[in-house]
């Protein structure tokens, strides 16, 4: 069993994924691997096979044995597993009932306005700085956590705090650090709930505080709160215009026709991964699916990245097209029970930074060459900590 395959699987290019993910796919898309720290796991790559297993309730993210569980990685956030196993599905529904209107697309659509106005400043902010300009600092990062900071009713003077938190929880390398963190985490946005009962306001922390849920998981579900909303929005901006960027003639079209943003935004969602890492699920009892048995508390690894890449849904699928004729149903989000709940944020967000960049600057390009963008390697998230651009 030593010479299964061993995540990670390197990569030359940010903008690209292994190219071991498309070779296993081609005849295994659910296939037997070890993880970076030796567990054996299911790697599923394929598109169809992910689906199914997405809808699928005989897995989750709990494991009847959490400290013997296999895991993807150190990282105590997504690394392994999570939840309490005998109350994972009734917490998980409680959690999306509370949550979902809140996030609802009609009500995200409703921000547009004020998220395109947030965006024109910061554009005006990062046209007074340069050229050149940090885009990560002036764009990328700032408008996820204002956002998210408003809707949750989190301080945003303590921006500094809750990044540095999150930054910590993604580390890859020492699991003590990112559990501590993750308990930080979920401490200071437990106090901000707290706080709320005496002091409410019109947002969701204020929900929380009233939610009937054991004050632990009200804990958890603040703190992932505040974590998912920025974290992943911020890389999805990043490598959004570096793919752009890498395609001159298509960051024209869109600077031409601001009405491709929508487009552009799906296909950026199918094909960024500022990480390889995988999603995690645990069988909880024996599965046959894609050919394969899956047994009772088995480790699976949903790479959704490559599944994005999947040949068998998509034409051609390594290029980037934002022209692209057919529906896009990648799984950028995930699928069916947890799809990610900040869609219709993330894609407000995302839409509204692609429909204002290029028309604004339309001779954006990259300040340093690409192969000198310091890339996080080392945290589960990925993405980069700087974007040097210039026009
Ligand atoms: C472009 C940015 C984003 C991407 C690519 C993304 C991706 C994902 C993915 C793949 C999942 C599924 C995880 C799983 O099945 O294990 C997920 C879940 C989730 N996301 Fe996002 N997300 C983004 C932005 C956001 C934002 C802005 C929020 C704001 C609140 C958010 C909140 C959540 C939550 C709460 C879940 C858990 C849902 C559940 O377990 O039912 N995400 N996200």
């Amino acid at each position: 069993m030593s010479g299964l395959p061993r995540l990670p699987f390197p990569r030359n290019d940010v903008l690209e994924i292994s190219p071991e993910f498309g070779q296993l796919r081609a005849t295994e898309p659910i296939s037997r691997v070890r993880t970076e720290i030796g567990d054996e796991a299911w790697l599923v790559s394929g598109w169809e096979e992910i689906r199914r297993i997405f809808a699928d309730d005989r897995f989750g993210r709990s494991h009847p044995a959490p400290e013997s569980a296999p895991r993807l990685s150190h990282s105590a956030f997504a690394g392994g597993p999570t939840g309490d196993h005998a109350t994972e599905h009734e917490v998980h529904d409680s959690m999306r009932r509370l949550l979902a209107p809140a996030f609802s697309a009609r009500r995200m659509r409703r921000l547009s306005a004020h998220v395109e106005h947030l965006v024109d400043q910061l554009l005006d902010r990062m046209a007074g700085q340069g050229p050149p300009a940090d885009l990560h600092a002036c764009l990328s990062v700032p408008l996820p956590i204002q956002v998210i900071c408003e809707l949750l009713g989190v301080p945003y003077a303590d921006r500094e705090r809750f990044r540095a938190i999150a930054e910590e929880m993604t580390d890859l390398s020492d699991p003590k650090r990112s559990a501590a963190a993750q308990a930080e985490m979920n401490a200071y946005s437990y106090a901000i709930v707290r706080a709320k009962r005496e002091r409410p306001g019109e947002d969701v922390y204020t929900d929380l505080a009233t939610a009937e849920l054991p004050e632990q998981e009200i804990a958890r579900i603040a703190g992932g709160l505040l974590f998912a909303g920025h974290e992943t929005t911020v890389n999805q901006i990043d490598h959004g215009v570096l793919l752009l960027l890498r395609d001159p003639a298509q960051r024209d079209a869109l600077a031409r026709d601001p009405g491709r943003a929508g487009a552009a935004v799906e296909e950026i969602l199918r094909m960024a991964a500022p990480s390889q890492h995988g999603l995690v699920r645990y069988a909880h009892e024996d599965v046959e699916i894609g050919g394969v048995t899956i047994r009772a508390g088995e480790l699976v690894v949903l790479a959704t990245f490559a599944a994005n890449r999947d040949e068998r849904a998509y034409p051609d699928p390594d290029r980037f097209d934002i022209g692209r004729e057919s529906e896009n149903p990648h799984v950028g989000f995930g699928y069916a029970g947890r799809y990610c709940l900040g869609a219709s944020l993330a894609r407000v967000e995302l839409r509204a930074v692609f429909q204002a960049l290029f028309p604004r600057f339309p001779a954006l390009r990259l300040a340093v060459p690409r192969e000198r963008l310091e890339a996080r390697a080392h945290r589960l998230t990925g993405g980069f900590a700087a974007l040097p651009v210039t026009w």
